[in-house]
């Protein structure tokens, strides 16, 4: 139990490193606090109108989510490796460096997905695609896909993983709040707008 407890303060600590403002650092983007939504995912990073800087916080986002997973699983099995998904997850969205303003959770939700349960991953990950296809509102495309990683996790036959998902889904939901009112409104701006 002490080691479960220690690999899960070891994710959430690497879940809490804050990609997007890195990037935005080296790249000479500025505080992105500062920026559109002042959120601190890749959606904000693409307002810069910097592609890289953008692709590498989505890429790192989610890739501290898919190491957290697997290191646990190799070292405690798939147990550990929920947990640890979890504790990412929550570093990124309550990170102990930025005194726990962080995200909103999506890339390292999509990446955990993918280290978990891959098929529900990709499945995920295509729903948001084509959700952000369709109306290029990321936010939406978001929501959309969380919502229905659930049913995903059941219809895919990992019935292990539903509770997870919709653990995650639930938060991203209530980090969602600002963008759900903007959308009610239908001012929620569309992808890669500048600000
Ligand atoms: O990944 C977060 C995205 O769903 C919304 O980001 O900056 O539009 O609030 P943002």
């Amino acid at each position: 139990l002490p080691l479960l407890g220690l690999t899960a303060l070891l994710a959430y600590l690497l879940g809490s490193v804050p990609f997007g403002l890195v990037m935005a650092r080296l790249f000479g983007l500025g505080d992105l606090r500062r920026v559109g939504s002042g959120n601190i995912g890749a959606t904000n990073v693409l307002r810069t109108g910097n592609k890289p800087a953008a692709f590498l916080t989505l890429v790192l986002d989610a890739g501290k989510g898919a190491i957290a997973v697997l290191v646990a699983r190799a070292a405690f099995g798939e147990d550990a490796a929920q947990l640890a998904g979890f504790a990412a997850f929550l570093g990124h969205c309550f990170p102990v460096f930025l005194g726990f303003k962080g995200g909103k959770g999506v890339a390292t939700f999509l990446g955990t997905l993918l280290a978990l349960a891959w098929p529900i991953g990709l499945a995920a990950c295509a729903t948001w695609a084509v959700t952000a296809a369709l109306f290029r509102i990321s936010s939406l495309a978001a929501l959309v896909a969380a919502a229905l990683s659930p049913v995903m996790a059941w219809l895919l036959g990992v019935p292990t993983a539903i509770v997870f998902c919709a653990a995650l889904a639930s938060l991203i939901f209530i980090r969602h709040h600002a963008n759900i009112a903007r959308l009610a409104r239908g001012e929620e701006p569309r992808i890669g707008k500048k600000t």
